[in-house]
């Protein structure tokens, strides 16, 4: 009777094997389709909030002053509308309405002058004698400026080549900033942020960045590029607010010490340089000019 019923149990277990083995390969198959959409799903939950941090960063103008900023994507990014809507208001009111008020006198005379003193004090760090020479030594060189805002202090002078670069080009020019008298006509207006400038490395003989390094959200990431897009030996004209008030529209205030620590450590050499107590912010308790040099 034991050696019957061992003989059936053998002959069934024989007989449903095959399902057995069917059965188990298709719950091991459907185990790992389930990780496998478990696992896409997990990657959409969290790929709107990392996407909307870094898509922030490098963010651009597109439009008059009812425009809005956009991401890479195209897609708008609410938290840099807000910011760039910000310095779009300023430059647009301060020019348009009230310039007077914000220059104390016409907006290009103003303005203008206070660029050229700006590129003046270039010329005494670069040891030349007179605007005339300054004037030669442009123009067999190429120029870059970040956050020129409407009237790029480059503009002044008649460059080899000179590009200006920054993120509300497109309001300057839908809105009619830009100035009409020196070069600005010759310039190419690129927009962009300077976290990431579409432009190829070891091209350009100077690069200009006033009131700008505070403004931008990744002063590290803008410094690199600064060093990449600039030649071998390439010269770095830098002016900084320094300040501890930080807002919006100015994220990463610096100290003198914070601001020679970050050039230092992408290798830069200070030419020349000088601190006063002079400040374009009102928050500000002065302000950092400096003549740098990629080695
Ligand atoms: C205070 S304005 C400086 C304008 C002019 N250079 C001057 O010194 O008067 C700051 C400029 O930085 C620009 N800016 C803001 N974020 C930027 C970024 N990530 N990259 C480049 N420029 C940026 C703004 O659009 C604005 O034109």
């Amino acid at each position: 009777m034991q050696a019957l019923k061992r003989r059936v149990k053998h002959m069934l277990s024989k007989a449903v094997e095959p399902q057995m083995v069917e059965l188990k390969t298709k719950l091991e198959s459907q185990t790992s389709e389930l990780a496998a959409k478990l696992d896409h799903i997990e990657r959409i939950v969290s790929t709107p909030l990392q996407a909307a941090h870094h898509s922030s960063v490098g963010a651009i103008w597109r439009g008059g002053v009812g425009g809005k900023a956009v991401d890479a994507a195209g897609n708008e990014s609410p938290a840099m509308t807000v910011k760039y809507r910000d310095e779009l208001a300023f430059w647009h009111h301060s020019i348009k309405h009230d310039p007077i008020s914000a220059f104390h006198g016409p907006y290009e005379d103003i303005y203008g002058g206070w660029q050229r003193g700006r590129l003046e004090e270039l010329r005494e760090f670069l040891g030349l004698a007179t605007w005339a020479d300054l004037e030669v030594w442009a123009a067999s060189r190429s120029a870059i400026e970040i956050g020129p805002g409407p009237y790029p202090s480059i503009s002044l002078l008649q460059w080899r080549r000179g590009i200006a670069v920054d993120p509300l080009v497109d309001a300057y020019v839908a809105e009619d900033l830009l100035p009409k008298r020196g070069h600005c006509d010759k310039l190419v207006l690129l927009a962009s942020a300077a976290e990431r400038i579409p432009l190829p490395g070891n091209s350009f003989d100077i690069m200009v960045a006033e009131n700008c390094l505070d403004h931008v959200d990744d002063p590290g990431a803008v410094v690199a590029e600064v060093k990449r897009v600039l030649a071998p030996g390439g010269l770095f004209w830098l002016l900084v607010d320094l300040m501890e008030y930080r807002d919006h529209m100015h994220p990463n205030p610096f100290s003198e010490q914070s601001l020679t620590a970050l050039l230092k450590q992408h290798g830069f050499e200070i030419v020349r340089h000088r601190v006063n107590d002079h400040k374009s912010h009102p928050n500000a308790y002065g302000e950092f000019r400096g003549l740098l040099r990629k080695p």
